[in-house]
Order: C-alpha cells, then sequence, then structure tokens
C-alpha cells in the first residue's frame, strides 16, 4: 500500500516535504460538467478538511482528479500539533461506541481501512496560511473548487459572541485570500475545548452561522458537524441553521476511546478519545447522511449535503449519492488511494 502522508514523521516534516504520491497516477478522465452551489465543477467529488495540510497538497490533489478541495481547517493564530502519533490504524469492530483498539495496516486492504486522528487543529500563522491559500487557489483548473475550513480559537472567559466573532475573522481571511466556499469547523473529536463540539448546540450554531454570514456577504458556506447519537437532534440542527448557511459537511470522525491493546491509550493520557474514520464509519455516515436529506425534504429546508465518512471505493461513494447528497467528499481515503477520484470518475462520469 503507498500512502502519500507518512503516518511515522511530524505533521510538520508532511506538511513541508509531502505528499509522496505514487509514481504512475495515469491521467484523468474528462467529465462532463455539473452545478453545484452555483458553481461548475468537473465532478462533485473532493476532499474533506484534514489531508490537504497547504498549496501543495492542494496542487497535487487537484491533479489527481479531485475537484472541491479542502484547505485543511486554520485558526486565528499559529497552533503546534499535538506529539506523534497523530493518525493511526486501528481495528474495525462494527462499533460506533466504546474503545477501539490500533492494528497494522498489514492486517488490512486498503479499502478496508478504519484509523484515528489526533492532531489537535494543528494551524500555521495567518500571515503564512493567507498568503498559501491564495497559492492553492490559483493552483486549480477550471472545473475546480476550493473550501477553506476555519475555526475559533476560544480564550478564557469567552462567550458565544467572541467565539463567532473569532470564526468571522478567519472566513474574512479565508475569502480574501480565495477561497470560493467557507467552512466553518463545529467539531472535533480530539478537541477538548469549546470548539470541539458547537454542532451538539444548535442556537450555538445558528449564531456562528449569523455571525459567519453577516461577515462574509454571499460568498457560499458550509458547517462542518460531527456524528448526532440521536436522530432528533440533526433535525434540530439543521432546522435551526437554514436559511443562514448553504450546506453542511458532514461527518466527522467519530469519538472514541482509542486505545493499545494492553488498554494503554494511543495518543496519550490526556487524549484518550480521538476521531475514528474510514470503513467503520461509514454505514452511520450514509445513515446520517439519508436521515438529513429526508429531513431537508420533509420540512423544506434550503441546505445542501456534502457526505463524509468511510468512502474508499467508488461503491462507497454511490452509497452517498443515493442516499441524497449532492457531493461527496474523502477524509482519510485519499492518502491509501488516491487514485480513488480517477476510478470514480471512470466508473460514474456523471458525478
Ligand atoms: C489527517 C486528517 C486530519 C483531519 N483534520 C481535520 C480538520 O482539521 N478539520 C476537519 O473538519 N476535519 C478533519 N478531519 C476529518 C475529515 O474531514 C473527515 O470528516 C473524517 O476523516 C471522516 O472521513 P473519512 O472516514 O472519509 O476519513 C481530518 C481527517 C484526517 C484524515
Amino acid at each position: 500500500m503507498h500512502c502519500t502522508y507518512d503516518i511515522e514523521k511530524t505533521y510538520r516534516e508532511n506538511y513541508e516535504s509531502g505528499p509522496n504520491l505514487p509514481p504512475d497516477v495515469g491521467s484523468v478522465p474528462p467529465t462532463p460538467t455539473k452545478r453545484f452551489m452555483g458553481f461548475e465543477l468537473n465532478s462533485r467529488l473532493g476532499i474533506a478538511a484534514g489531508l490537504l495540510l497547504n498549496s501543495k497538497w492542494i496542487a497535487a490533489y487537484s491533479r489527481l482528479g479531485y475537484d472541491l478541495l479542502t484547505y485543511k481547517t486554520v485558526r486565528r493564530s499559529y497552533r503546534p500539533c499535538y506529539p506523534l502519533p497523530n493518525w493511526v490504524f486501528v481495528t474495525d469492530d462494527g462499533a460506533l461506541k466504546g474503545p477501539i483498539y490500533r492494528s497494522h495496516r498489514g492486517h488490512q486492504t486498503d479499502h478496508q481501512i478504519t484509523s484515528a486522528v489526533c492532531f489537535g487543529m494543528p494551524s500555521m500563522a495567518p500571515e503564512v496560511w493567507r498568503k498559501d491559500v491564495a497559492v492553492a487557489r490559483n493552483a486549480l483548473s477550471s472545473g475546480q473548487r476550493l473550501i477553506v475550513s476555519v475555526v475559533a480559537t476560544p480564550e478564557e472567559g469567552w462567550g458565544i459572541t467572541e467565539i463567532a466573532e473569532d470564526f468571522a475573522r478567519c472566513a474574512l481571511w479565508a475569502k480574501e485570500a480565495g477561497a470560493d466556499i467557507v467552512e466553518a469547523n463545529l467539531s472535533c473529536p480530539n478537541v477538548c475545548t469549546a470548539e470541539g463540539s458547537i454542532y451538539l448546540d444548535p442556537d450555538f450554531s445558528h449564531e456562528v452561522a449569523a455571525t459567519l454570514r453577516e461577515r462574509i456577504s454571499n460568498t457560499p458556506l458550509l458547517l462542518k458537524i460531527g456524528y448526532f447519537e440521536e436522530p432528533d437532534g440533526l433535525a434540530e440542527f439543521l432546522n435551526r441553521i437554514d436559511g443562514v448557511v448553504d450546506g453542511v459537511t458532514m461527518v466527522n470522525g467519530i469519538t472514541r476511546p482509542v486505545l493499545e491493546l494492553d488498554g494503554r491509550p494511543v495518543f496519550g493520557p490526556s487524549y484518550e478519545k480521538a476521531g475514528v474514520l474510514g470503513r467503520a464509519i461509514h454505514p452511520a455516515s450514509v445513515q446520517s447522511v439519508a436521515f438529513a436529506r429526508e429531513v431537508i425534504l420533509r420540512d423544506q429546508l434550503d441546505l445542501e449535503i456534502l457526505a463524509v465518512g468511510g468512502a474508499a471505493l467508488v461503491d462507497d461513494i454511490e452509497d452517498f449519492f443515493q442516499a441524497g447528497a449532492g457531493a461527496v467528499l474523502m477524509g482519510s481515503s485519499p492518502m491509501y488511494r488516491p487514485l480513488l477520484a480517477i476510478e470514480a470518475k471512470q466508473a460514474h462520469p456523471r458525478w
């Protein structure tokens, strides 16, 4: 298996020297133009916030045929990455709760991979990322669009208003730098402070969305959300943010304790819980997308769904389109299956 991100190396090393692409990538088949969120796109296939660390990663994956490319979440100020390990393979136990255990990639074929990440949403300083977002935007071809993911960095004593303002400041910087779409990350499985679970509070989410909307005016705006255990919570959330944002990106990794076989937390005692990604979360992600679609139709909401969660095969992408997604994003699989967009375009040029 060829990995474009070296999980043995630090985030910084991967930022500087990645991605490590396979030598022969073939060519991207031409596809008819589609309209999505007001844009003309080569396809409605893309990469979610995470793997694309900077403009070099964006440029490389745009050449591999991914057309909605998300720049990994950025902040108002520099934030280092948590110490290694940041990304490990785990064994899919078919569950969504309780501990999940580290494995070695030899035990899994590439499309069955489940992994867990714990980065802590690192960010370069704004002087760095604002320039680099512009470089990333310029690297795209026609029919491709750049999403920039932003998050707030709450300080002691901040309330909802200050946090919403912080999101809005980053969103405006992203827009000025060339983002076609801004995504506010309301969920992070490995961050314990307020910015990690805003999506579970519909009023808080609405306030952030409204502040962002006011600040970036008509730039398309998405909210990235995590998994709702209770479907009613998802329905309430969607109704609360309808009319303010253009869509939702769902879902983020599902939070679980990630342990070594001997019970020690893989990411260290401070970060026992982390985001589980890949095969293990695919059925639940498809179910959430289908439910969100049902709510959107039932309550006549004006929201797009960008689906993410465990898509590593063409069939997985199809699951999401059938569930009602407007676009499908891959989170972790383009690291070990970088040619997935090419495969999908060969099989389904109309996606
Ligand atoms: C290396 C890596 C880093 C990630 N960092 C972020 C992030 O900064 N912001 C975010 O919203 N999601 C982040 N994610 C989560 C993905 O966007 C996605 O929601 C998750 O991986 C589930 O999709 P998957 O099962 O296709 O991997 C990250 C994922 C990976 C693989």
